[in-house]
């Protein structure tokens, strides 16, 4: 499969001719899995609270695409300016960025009754004020015509209730799909994907959440790049969330 954008608007395609994504989280799990494939025929910007040093697998990405790393910690209070500066500097150097997918996300198990302010306070900032800084200050930095990709949970139909804050915290970013995209048009479509199990927690969980789905699997990395490729490549599209859990919520 070719780079999603071909158009006509050469704006969005950076220096060498593939388009640049941003993935915010992009060092672990699914962001890498993200990355791995979106490495094929697109520049890749790859965020991380933590060291890049020791991420081998991420030389093996440039033999083929642009990368760059950076570092946004959500719990750092320098972030803001941090994101600021790394953007500006991403386009003085010429990074058309045509697309930006968050990632970043906590998934704390904890029982009503036992949660701490501290705790709540932390799961809320990962799963709802990072992202909404990130989106913030991406904003003014894509690409006429870039996609703004959001991670939701199929928790939006039916909430985790030992996962409570996380499944709110995701609610509060499915109601950022609509409202961003509204704010941010005709320049920007903005994409929300309420994600079933993918990379369950506990590995020994796989089976049961198979069971609880429609096609009987978990799903599988593949899945996720499949819509963000479709999400990126499909103009008509924006404001929308689409479930990608299997049928999970009709179980
Ligand atoms: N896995 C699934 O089956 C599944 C199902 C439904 C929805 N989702 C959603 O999909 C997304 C990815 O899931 P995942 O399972 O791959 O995520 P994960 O294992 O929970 O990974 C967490 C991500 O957040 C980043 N992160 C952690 N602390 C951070 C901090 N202080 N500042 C900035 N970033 C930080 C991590 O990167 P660094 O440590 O490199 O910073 C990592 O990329 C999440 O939003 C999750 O809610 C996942």
């Amino acid at each position: 499969m070719g780079p999603l954008w071909k158009n006509a608007r050469m704006e969005r395609i950076s220096r060498n001719g593939r388009p640049c994504f941003v993935l915010v989280g992009g060092r672990q799990r699914l962001g890498r899995a993200l990355a791995e494939d979106l490495a094929r025929d697109h520049d890749l910007v790859l965020t991380s609270s933590g060291d890049w040093e020791s991420e081998t697998w991420v030389e093996e990405l440039s033999k083929t695409a642009r990368v760059r790393t950076l570092r946004w910690d959500a719990e750092s209070p320098e972030l803001v300016s941090r994101m600021m500066a790394d953007l500006d500097g991403l386009a003085a150097e010429g990074w058309t960025v045509a697309g930006a997918i968050l990632v970043a996300g906590t998934f704390p198990e904890q029982l009503l009754g036992s949660w701490e302010p501290e705790a709540l306070a932390a799961t809320w900032r990962l799963n709802l004020t990072f992202p909404f800084l990130c989106a913030q200050a991406l904003a003014s930095h894509l690409a006429e015509g870039a996609c703004l990709q959001l991670l939701l949970d199929t928790s939006l139909h039916q909430p985790w209730l030992k996962r409570l804050p996380y499944s709110a915290a995701k609610a509060g970013l499915a109601a950022l799909v609509p409202g961003l995209a509204q704010l941010l048009a005709p320049k920007i479509r903005v994409v929300g994907h309420a994600l079933g199990a993918v990379l369950p927690a506990e590995a020994r969980e796989t089976a049961f959440l198979a069971e609880r789905s429609l096609v009987k699997r978990i799903g599988d990395p593949s899945d996720l790049c499949r819509a963000v490729r479709y999400a990126a490549a499909s103009p008509f599209l924006t404001g929308e969330i689409l479930t990608l859990d299997g049928g999970r919520r009709w179980v």
